[in-house]
């Protein structure tokens, strides 16, 4: 039978408005994640997409006085899409609810739960926000404000069609409990049990009001409520529900569940409660785990579009690269914590990790390898040490990153990096150059330091694919293979630079910031 792929996904995003960095956070995110498995010699798929119906893209639609079909087309060609390519995306996949793959299973889903009698039809009275396309429950609000958007809430009184969500409080308490990895981190488990535990509703799954959405099956007068829609996305987008001997059936089996759901905590609801008491009524299996990450504030505040604080991702790697964009936001915040963007925390560590730390020892050691060596790397050598510390990082690392730490991940590698530095300071190479008799120590040094850099460039290729594949270049390492297919198993392994190649001055990795036009 195929290999299970590790599946991970990131929230499809609306439409209404073009990228900003907390959208990119978990992109990049997801995209760090599965560029390490990929290296870990998983077979992976990485799914992200757009979220296109409702009544929140349908109003920023008519308020651009164009239809909502041209909008989100718009909209994903010139916004959505090439901010993920800009930013080095590798996505296996990107899916669109206005699909007809997507809209076509999603209708034989529903009709599957209200064929099991999960659906009946019932009245809907109470608050709404369109921000969060959620209806929400008084303690949502904040002096009838929705707290996230800190906007009036509509009042909806709608003849709708109900999902029984309330029948699975029970069966999902029952399985967080005894899966407390299936929620993540602790803080977001807590917060979902503890919702568990009070009073689960039934779920209104229909609206009345407009038509921007896919209809009902036996109802075409009302669409299905654009969460319900949107949350199918990463099982339509394998193949949900098709016949095992087609190609999306057969996709379906490889990859579902899914691994990880990457979300924000402000969705963590939909995705650990609504979710998988869908999945559970039609008899699928649930994701195996939900991890929630927290927010990227600006002044104390979620950053976001409608509160005037977006950041678009441009706006920094103009002027830091793309990068440092990507290093910047996992190794500054702790995934699954709240952290605040500061352009001075981000120079700070572009200046002191990046160019510095990493940067420059990679251009002292070429440019030492070209003056006395040639512009050969030398013979092999074995630091005991560096080498010792090495295998240690790459554990450390490993365990990091797969628990999805990856601020501990990339701590762990760029210690080893400051622990090459500082082997290089404390050897002196350009001392020990001015004697000829101590040719070969110098070797050893500039081969430790040669071997360090490259097990550093495969290490933080999922971080920074740029600039770890131009120092690739620049140590002549493609005499090993292309940088990707490098396994984090083998990068502890020492001596893979062969002695003898030829090593080139690249153009500086992070150029100095006031350089930066
Ligand atoms: N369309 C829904 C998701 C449906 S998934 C089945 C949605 N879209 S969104 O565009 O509003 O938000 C998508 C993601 O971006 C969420 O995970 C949200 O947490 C994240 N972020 C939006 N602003 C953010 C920050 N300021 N910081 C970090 N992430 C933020 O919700």
């Amino acid at each position: 039978m195929a290999k299970k792929s590790f599946y991970l996904t990131t929230p499809i995003y609306y439409v209404n408005d073009a990228p900003h960095i907390g959208h990119a956070y978990t992109t990049v995110a997801g995209d760090v994640l599965t560029r390490w498995h990929r290296q870990r010699g998983d077979q992976v798929w990485y799914l992200t997409g757009t979220d296109e119906h409702g009544e929140k893209v349908l109003n920023t639609s008519k308020a651009n006085n164009t239809p909502p079909q041209d909008w989100c087309d718009k909209l994903v060609e010139s916004a959505w899409k090439p901010v993920w390519k800009d930013l080095n995306i590798a996505n296996d996949d990107f899916i669109r609810t206005t699909e007809e793959r997507h809209t076509v299973r999603v209708q034989k889903f529903l009709q599957k739960l209200n064929d099991a009698g999960y659906i009946y039809a019932g009245k809907f009275e109470g608050p709404y926000c369109v921000g969060c396309e959620e209806f929400k429950l008084p303690g949502d609000l904040i002096e009838g404000k929705c707290k996230i958007h800190s906007k009036p809430v509509a009042m909806l009184s709608e003849d709708n069609w109900f999902f029984k969500l309330s029948q699975f409080a029970q069966p999902l308490l029952d399985h967080y409990k005894s899966n407390p990895s299936a929620c993540e981190p602790e803080s977001a488990r807590n917060e979902v049990i503890s919702f568990l535990e009070g009073e689960v509703r039934d779920l209104s799954i229909s609206r009345s009001t407009f038509d921007w959405g896919i209809p009902v099956p036996w109802d075409p007068k009302q669409v299905i409520y654009v969460w319900f829609d949107a949350l199918l996305n990463y099982a339509t987008a394998v193949g949900l529900g098709d016949d095992e001997s087609t190609d999306g059936g057969k996709k379906f089996v490889t990859t579902w569940p899914a691994d990880v759901h990457l979300v924000g905590k402000d969705i963590l609801r939909f995705h650990a409660i609504i979710w998988p008491a869908m999945l559970m009524a039609a008899g699928v299996a649930v994701p195996k785990k939900v991890f929630a990450h927290g927010w990227l504030l600006v002044g104390g505040e979620k950053m976001s579009k409608s509160k005037l604080t977006g950041i678009a991702p441009s706006d920094i790697t103009k002027d830091f690269g793309v990068d440092a964009f990507r290093y910047y936001f996992l190794k500054a915040i702790p995934f699954g914590s709240d952290g605040s963007f500061s352009w001075e925390d981000m120079a700070a560590r572009y200046t002191s990790e990046l160019a510095n730390d990493f940067g420059n020892l990679a251009s002292r050691l070429i440019a030492m390898i070209e003056k006395y060596c040639d512009g050969k790397i030398p013979a092999v050598a074995q630091n005991a040490e560096l080498s010792a510390l090495l295998r240690q990082t790459v554990e450390t690392a490993d365990s990091a990153i797969c628990a999805l730490d990856f601020q501990g991940g990339i701590n762990a590698i760029m210690d080893f990096c400051k622990r090459v530095n500082g082997f290089v300071t404390e050897t002196a190479p350009w001392v020990v150059a001015k004697d000829a008799a101590k040719k070969s120590e110098l070797d050893q040094i500039l081969y430790n330091t040669a071997e360090s850099l490259r097990a550093l460039a495969v290490l933080l290729h999922p971080v920074m694919p740029e600039v770890t594949e131009k120092l690739w270049q620049s140590l002549g390492a493609n005499a090993i293979g292309k940088i990707g297919d490098q396994q984090i198993s083998n990068v502890a392994k020492w001596g893979q630079l062969p002695a003898g190649g030829a090593v080139t001055k690249t153009e500086v990795l992070f150029p100095r910031l006031e350089e930066v036009k």
